[in-house]
């Protein structure tokens, strides 16, 4: 199956190389595997991906664990709630084929804001048929 990155080749995921030197995670996670980091256990790390790139917001778990007010987009993909700015988990998948010019300018600065807070620790896998 491909994921919407690949249908639209001008949008490319960046990601801060320096943070990432210093986080050399390479973490390959499935959408569901991803749920597991979502805030609930204090033990593991929170991770939000946008447009399949997973950075770890552990830093700012008190915006994402239960009952926070960002809690819905951890453990999640997020690119389609953050570019419509709606906090629904309806809303937290990487469709991206039917946004207007502000919603992926909007998509844009969110992924400027998450390179520039949070390193990037690997990449969600979408699944394959066999
Ligand atoms: C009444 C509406 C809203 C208010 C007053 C508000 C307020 C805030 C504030 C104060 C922060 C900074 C929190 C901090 O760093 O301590 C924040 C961050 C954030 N907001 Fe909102 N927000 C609103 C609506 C939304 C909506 C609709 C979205 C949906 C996309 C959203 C997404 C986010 C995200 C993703 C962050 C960044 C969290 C991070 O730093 O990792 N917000 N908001």
């Amino acid at each position: 199956m491909l994921s919407n990155l690949d249908a639209i080749p001008e949008y490319e995921a960046s990601t801060n190389k320096e943070l990432q030197k210093e986080n050399p995670i390479n973490v390959e996670l499935t959408l569901d595997e991803l749920r597991e980091f979502d805030g609930t256990d204090s033990h593991k790390p929170v991770y939000v991906a946008i447009n399949g790139v997973i950075y770890d917001v552990t830093c700012k778990r008190h915006l994402y664990a239960l009952g926070k007010g960002y809690h819905i987009l951890a453990g999640r993909e997020c690119a389609r709630a953050l570019a419509k700015g709606c906090l629904t988990e309806d809303m937290c998948s990487n469709e991206l084929n039917d946004l207007n010019d502000e919603e992926f300018d909007t998509l844009k600065d969110w992924e400027t804001y998450y390179n520039r807070s949070y390193p990037n620790v690997g990449r969600v896998v979408y699944a394959h048929i066999k």
